[in-house]
């Protein structure tokens, strides 16, 4: 599932809810001028917004990441979130949440009168699995956990961008990257999950990804179902041994791999189904 489109969005800005075509940003803007800033893609399911709390955990961590104090409460978060939804069509929804780091002189210092701009984004969003896409390794690496943390959810990506339009480039639906030791860490926008020998498997954090909410929650309904899960280190020379792959975030969901570049998978196969089958009953939809 990609973002609504541009006209069936609406945008929180300042205390108020506007079309996306008349919401501006100023230029003196540092998420503007140097990328700084960080945000969280939600959803809801049946109305309510799925995970809001591990949201606005990942979002304190990500602003504490880059220096960046949220002068908000999650309660005032909560409320802004809402208020948009207030100006959205019925039905679930799409909402991303940014914080940059506000106006300011030109530089990197601090500056005394900067405070973090909070932007919600919000539209439709459809309820359902994509099925069978196909995935490419692609050249460029995932930063190395020393640089910006790939942990830190910050809207500085091009990193990915670039990942994705090589997978694009190259005719496939997405990319994945590996780490500079070469093992595999992420999609562009999502998390990897296969299964090896039965086991559910997918990269360690400290491969240097995204610590997913929807790869958490797949975690603990991998438990619930008592299949064995190993968070790893997987190379190239193991993807023959891949017996079923997804990816998974929050507007995905969970979307099966039916090929990883040469190697081609049931999409989606028996785990991959049965885990779909769990998220539906958990998230209420779907
Ligand atoms: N992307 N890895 C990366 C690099 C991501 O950008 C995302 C989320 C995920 C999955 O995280 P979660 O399950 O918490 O959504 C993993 C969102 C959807 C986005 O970029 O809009």
């Amino acid at each position: 599932m990609a973002a609504p489109d541009l006209d069936q969005m609406w945008v929180r800005l300042d205390g108020q809810n506007l079309p996306m075509q008349q919401a501006t940003v100023p230029v003196s803007d540092h998420g503007f001028l140097y990328g700084d800033s960080v945000y969280e893609t939600l959803r809801t399911f049946g109305g309510a917004i799925f995970e809001l709390e591990a949201h606005l955990a990942r979002l304190r961590r990500s602003a504490a990441g880059l220096y960046l104090d949220l002068p908000w409460s999650d309660a005032q978060l909560g409320i802004e979130l809402e208020a948009l939804r207030g100006a959205l069509p019925e039905g679930d929804h799409y909402l991303r949440m940014l914080v940059t780091r506000g106006s300011g002189r030109v530089g990197y210092g601090r500056n005394p009168d900067q405070h973090p701009r909070l932007v919600i984004l919000g539209g439709p969003i459809d309820n359902f699995v994509v099925q069978g896409l196909s995935a490419t390794i692609v050249p460029i690496r995932r930063l190395a956990r020393e640089t910006v943390s790939p942990a830190l959810k910050t809207s500085n990506l091009l990193n990915l961008r670039l990942a994705f339009l090589q997978a694009q480039q190259a005719g496939f639906d997405e990319a994945i990257l590996l780490n500079p030791q070469g093992q595999l860490t992420e999609a562009s926008t999502s998390n990897f999950f296969g299964v090896i020998g039965g086991r559910l498997f997918t990269p360690a954090l400290e491969a240097g990804i995204l610590e997913g909410i929807t790869r958490r929650v797949i975690l603990e309904l991998a438990s619930e179902l008592g299949l064995e899960v190993e968070q790893g280190y997987l190379t190239l020379d193991q993807l023959p041994t891949l017996e079923e792959a997804f990816l998974t975030s929050t507007t995905r969901s969970i979307a099966p791999l039916a090929r990883l570049d040469e190697h081609q998978m049931p999409a989606p196969g028996p785990v991959t189904a049965r885990l779909i089958k769990a998220f539906r009953a958990r998230a209420g939809g779907l």
